[in-house]
Parts: C-alpha cells; structure tokens; sequence
C-alpha cells in the first residue's frame, strides 16, 4: 500500500498567502497542515508516501519537510508541472504508484478519525475505490455522491444545483490500480481539469467494486480564510496541552491550555488558552485570547488578539483595537503610527483583505 498526498495546485482561494508560499505549509496550530496527513498516513502503517509538489512551491514544500525521516516514512518528490486536476496529479505519479494500491490525499485537507480503520475496510472488501463522504449543510459547494443501502456509491456529482444528497466528498480516497485505466479513458472537465470524480464515476459505470464511508468527526478543507481559522480552532480544542517553556513574568496572567515555545517572552500580558506560540516571540502589554495561534519571531507589543493565527516574523505593536478571525502573513507589519497627521498608511500587497472599524 502506497500513498499520493497531493500539495501542488493552484490556491487561488487563500490568496495573498499563496503568492508566495504552499497552502499546505500554512500552519494550523504551528504545523504545517500537510503534516498532519502525513502523520495520518504513517499512523495507519503506510510507509511509501509520494508527494505532488508544484514548479511554484515545490522546492518549499521539500525543504521543509524532507525526505520523510522525521515522520518514519520515505517521501519521494514528483513535479506536476500544470495544476491540471486531481486525476492528473494521480497520472503524473503513476510511475511512483506502479500497480500498488494507494491512497489518495489531498494535502490541504484534515480529517478526525483513523486512516487505518478506513484502509482494513478498503482491504477486507477488495474494493477499486473507497470513498469517505461527510454530512454538510451546503453540499452545492462539493463534490456530492449518491450511495445506496449497502454503501454502493450509484453517482457522483461536482457541485450540483440539485444535490441528490447532503453528503461531501471528504479529500481521502483509496484506489486499486483500476484507477489508473479510468484516468487514461476519461476527458478534461468545462474547466479543463482532468477530475477524479470523473475518473471514479468511469469505475461505477464500467460496474466497478466502489463504496463508501461516511465519517463520524469533522472534516475540514482548509483552502479559504475561514476554514483555515476553523481548522486552528478545532485542532488547538483537541490536541493541545499545556507547556509553558519561554520566559513569563510575574505580571503576567495564563489561564487554560497554553503553549509557549522555548526563547519567548511574555511580560504583563493575559493569555486565555487554547492558545499556542512559537519560539523567539516577544509579547508585552498583550491580551491573547483563545484560538490563537502565534508563529515563530513574532512581536506583538500593546496588541489584543483572538482567535487569529500570526504567522513567522510578523510584528502587531500598538493596536489598541480587539484584533479577531485574522490571519496575519509572514513578515507582515501592522503598527500605530507614529507620525501626524494622524492617518491610515498602507503598503498591502495583491488581494489582501482589510476591514477597519468606523
Ligand atoms: P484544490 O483546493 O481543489 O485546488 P487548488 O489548490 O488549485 O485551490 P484553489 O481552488 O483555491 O485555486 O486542490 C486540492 C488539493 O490538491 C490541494 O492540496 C492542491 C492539490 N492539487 C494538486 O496537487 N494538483 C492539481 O492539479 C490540483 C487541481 C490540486
């Protein structure tokens, strides 16, 4: 059993951070997203985990995480040159894939639950495809499948008008080698992608053993602002426990689950957990509210802040407004001016979003 976790495309939909970096290295409660899958993956004893990496952020993605050692497992690298469809991705790693069963991940996605117990599953039954679908109150929005009693999926169907039902495809598939015969017979999409919704509904018509799972916990996709805080907000309520390494003074107030880096400092500030911060961080005069996830190097200085995540090196010094649901990119800068007149100045790069209070 091998697995494809997917970390190219396109992430025109959490813009301006994909201008220049890799959606899936966006942090979630200071890790990157792609590693819990792969931490996911290694979990359920797959080994062999092949990652499809962009011309754009490819060499980011395997600088910072590696030839899989860290994780127990052996990553090899395969460059999809076109962010032309999740099918695609699949057809490009073919070779590392070879006639082994695999599972299909896609890089920014997290999902609650065991992996394992989804792969036994995939292996008791000899299935072509397993499919995880999650119940969402929107599934116009997804990918939406039609099962029957026995979990037999009968349709699937790309953000439909008239969902046949409230049921997502969650971005965790596992596949036979049949797959790849699909692929090779199907066509690109309207939007000129080569789809693997596409490529499984060839596997149902050609009569194809394919089933689904729906899954229990939460699934969430993390390719949107409000997802991304979400997803910082789910995993900080289910994975964080206290440790409180940097340098804290007397002044300073921490109540719930809180995380502080070894090399921080926090003076005179209120922490209200589940919060997490990174190393080399110099917090004075804050208040730091739950939900929030604070980077590495990061000065927050007279700030208020809640459930936000701050990402390495960026600075919030004097901002004496409540600053929430933000995420605030690398490097970034927001301060108080110092000079009159007293006005807004801005030096913001290509799509970011600002909203001022009146
Ligand atoms: P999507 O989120 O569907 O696509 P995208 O990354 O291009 O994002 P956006 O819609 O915001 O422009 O992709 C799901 C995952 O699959 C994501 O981790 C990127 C990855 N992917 C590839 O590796 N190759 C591809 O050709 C595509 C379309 C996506």
């Amino acid at each position: 059993m091998k697995a494809l976790i997917l970390s190219g495309g396109k992430g025109t939909r959490l813009r301006p951070l994909t201008y220049t970096g890799a959606k899936q290295l966006v942090p979630v409660a200071n890790k990157p997203i792609l590693w819990y899958g792969i931490e996911a993956i290694a979990a359920a004893g797959i080994t062999d985990i092949g990652i499809v990496i962009s011309p754009e952020t490819g060499a980011e993605v395997r600088a910072k995480t590696g030839d899989g050692s860290r994780f127990g497992v052996r990553i090899t690298y395969i460059l999809q040159e076109q962010p032309a469809g999740l099918a695609h991705a699949v057809k490009t790693a073919q070779p590392f894939l070879e006639a082994s069963p695999f599972v299909l991940y896609l890089g920014d996605n997290l999902v609650q639950g065991e992996l394992g117990l989804f792969l036994e599953c995939f292996q008791a039954r000899g299935l072509d495809a397993l499919t995880l679908l999650c119940s969402v109150p929107n599934p116009s929005a997804f990918g939406v499948a039609e099962v029957d009693e026995q979990g037999r999926v009968l349709r699937l169907v790309e953000k439909p008008k008239h969902p046949p039902s409230n049921l997502a495809l969650v971005g965790i598939y596992f596949f036979s080698p049949r797959i790849h015969e699909a692929i090779a017979s199907i066509q690109p999409s309207a939007r000129g992608e080569l789809e693997i919704t596409d490529a499984i509904q060839f596997l149902i018509d050609q009569q194809k053993q394919v089933e689904a799972l729906q899954i229990q916990g939460w699934w969430l996709d993390t390719g949107k602002k409000d997802d991304l805080l979400e997803a910082n907000q789910i995993i900080l309520d289910d994975c964080l426990c206290t440790q409180l390494e940097g340098n804290i003074d007397n002044a300073s107030k921490i109540s719930g689950r809180v995380q502080i880096a070894p090399d921080s400092q926090v003076i005179n500030c209120t922490i209200r957990g589940p919060v997490v911060i990174g190393r080399d961080c110099y917090l004075e005069n804050c208040f730091i509210g739950p939900y929030s996830s604070i980077g590495d190097r990061v000065k927050l200085v007279d700030a208020d802040l809640e459930h936000s995540v701050v990402l390495e090196g960026a600075a919030v010094v004097g901002i004496h407004q409540r600053i929430v649901d933000s995420v605030i990119g690398q490097r970034v800068q927001i301060k108080a001016a110092p000079q009159r007149p007293k006005a807004l100045r801005f030096m913001v790069g290509d799509d970011c979003h600002i909203e001022l209070c009146q």
